[in-house]
């Protein structure tokens, strides 16, 4: 394809110190949905997903595995090419910040920073000494009126991590500088940070006063040397925003990938990283002369069972546990659906089982199995053919046909529940429609009314399923080759290519089983 829409979105690219769990499994599932339903809109999509690999977080996590740490960092981002895996996720490229395509993007990003001025006429980079707080968990410096003194006697950042005391030699991006282009950047464009409850505090925070940032560290040596002067290693937040320029091309910007896909269209971060990406990040790519992106959204965490994830507590849950015990594509339905997007919410059993046995056992698993079961045992396993069409068959056409509209302007917005609750309002529609109906008794009075019925109902089956595709693909691809609907003619420019009466459709077989308690949860 050449030409056209195209569409660039990214996770944020993991650190390698953890194994990966529920939270980390939510934002690949988020942008993945999203990249699906670009690409079955017709755009070219690039989505960009990978590890973190640098700073003294990992390094220290390197160490007491008694590893090296670039053989370490290979060990730990390989489960996060697994969890991709395991989440079907459509990532077109895998990002490390260990890859030489990267030190080479961070150093040319460097260099372009610092040749040139601020809006004030003053060196972007210089030399002075860090003397602050900074926390190794957060890998983020803080200022003195930020930290607290526990009675424990530690002293924490808001986020709860602890902090330590550094003094080193670094280098300072002048981010003081850039506050009045910031507040003026987001004034002009409300929408490039979402939602708008996280544009507010990043507006705030810009307005509060930038402190220059120090972006780079002397004490350790895990990370990208600073060019020219290789006894500093860059802050490994400078350089892990980076990727999303190195995956495509930089430095290389007249041409290839970065000519076609930068800026990026969407940035999905969790909303303890906004600040990074809605403060820093824009300023040191309009310091460097690239165009900042055109949106971050700051999704919410989760919890599991109403508790924060902690490692003292042990309840990370690992994305391979949820999805054999509950199925992927309803995990991937319940991570989009429970809970408005940007919000925290609760991960619980029974929040789960509710949704698989509600949502998707009974409402649309129901619906379809209904319909296919009755077209295969009374019209010959065929697509009947539709007669003239009473007000109550074109209503509910015309309910399926106005989804893709609606959902386009929920998926623009990263709206999944509002998208996910409109479909499902139409398997609503749908399933009382049939219950109106009643084709089975249709079968002993008017056979060819019933096959209107059926063919009504089939093809709003066929909308739901196509337009159900980004959320929970495998489920609505077995339902599609159900319906005999050919792989060409899948995307959503088909959905104005009606099913043809007589073709032959296979056996039914159930989409979505209901979820049965084997024992009782602990
Ligand atoms: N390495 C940085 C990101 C750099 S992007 C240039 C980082 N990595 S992380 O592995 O700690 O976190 C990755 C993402 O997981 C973040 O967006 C974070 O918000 C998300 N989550 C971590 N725990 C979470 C929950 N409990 N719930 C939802 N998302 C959470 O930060």
């Amino acid at each position: 394809m050449s030409g056209g829409r195209t569409y660039y979105l990214t996770t944020p690219i993991f650190y390698v110190n953890d194994a990966p769990h529920i939270g980390h499994a939510y934002t690949c599932v988020a942008a993945d949905a999203l990249a699906r339903f670009m690409r079955l809109d017709g755009a070219r999509v690039h989505f960009l997903t990978g590890t973190d690999e640098h700073g003294q977080k990992v390094a220290k996590s390197a160490e007491a595995a008694g590893l090296d740490a670039q053989a370490f960092c290979d060990r730990v981002s390989q489960n996060f090419r697994e969890m991709a895996r395991l989440m079907n996720i459509s990532n077109d490229d895998f990002i490390r910040t260990t890859e030489e395509r990267h030190i080479r993007a961070c150093q040319a990003l460097w260099r372009a920073i610092a040749a040139r001025k601020t809006p004030k006429g003053r060196d972007n980079i210089y030399r002075g000494t860090y003397a602050g707080w900074y926390a190794v968990r957060d890998e983020a410096f803080y200022g003195e009126e930020e930290i607290t003194l526990g009675p424990d006697g530690a002293r924490r950042a808001p986020s709860g991590a602890e902090v330590e005391w550094v003094e080193e030699p670094s280098y300072f991006f002048r981010l003081s500088d850039w506050q009045d282009w910031l507040v003026d950047h987001y004034e002009k464009h409300p929408e490039r940070a979402a939602p708008a409850g996280r544009r507010n505090e990043v507006l705030s925070f810009i307005k509060g006063g930038l402190r220059d940032l120090s972006i780079s560290r002397t004490s350790f040596s895990w990370g990208v040397p600073v060019p020219d002067d290789p006894q500093h290693i860059m802050y490994v937040w400078f350089d892990a925003l980076i990727n999303y320029i190195t995956a495509v091309g930089y430095p290389e910007t007249a041409t290839g990938a970065f000519a076609t896909f930068w800026p990026a269209d969407l940035h999905m971060v969790g909303k303890d990283i906004i600040r990074f990406h809605c403060v820093y990040w824009p300023a040191f790519l309009e310091a460097a002369g690239l165009a900042p992106p055109k949106r971050v959204f700051g999704h919410g965490w989760w919890t599991v069972e109403g508790q924060k994830m902690s490692k003292s507590l042990g309840n990370f849950i690992p994305p391979r546990q949820l999805v054999e015990q509950y199925g992927l594509d309803p995990v991937r339905y319940f991570m989009l659906r429970e809970l408005p997007f940007g919000s925290d919410g609760d991960f619980s059993h029974r929040a789960v089982v509710h949704r698989i046995n509600g949502d998707l056992a009974n409402d649309f698993g129901n619906l379809a199995q209904r319909v296919l079961s009755m077209i295969n045992r009374n019209c010959a396993s065929r697509v009947p053919a539709p007669g003239t069409l009473t007000p109550a068959d074109e209503a509910l056409l015309a309910s399926a046909r106005a989804l893709h509209a609606r959902l386009s302007a929920d998926f623009a917005e990263q709206a999944f529940h509002r998208a996910l609750e409109a479909l499902w309002q139409v398997v609503a529609e749908a399933n009382r429609y049939v219950d109106e109906q009643a084709p089975w008794a249709l079968r002993k009075t008017d056979t060819a009314r019933m096959g209107s019925v059926l063919y009504v109902l089939a093809e709003t089956i066929r909308h739901l399923a196509l337009l159900a595709q980004p959320v929970v693909p495998q489920a609505a691809a077995k339902l599609l080759d159900q319906l005999a609907v050919p792989a060409d003619r899948r995307d959503f420019a088909a959905l104005a290519r009606p099913l043809v009466p007589g073709t032959q459709l296979p056996k039914p077989e159930g989409i979505f089983p209901r979820y049965v308690e084997t024992a009782a949860p602990a």
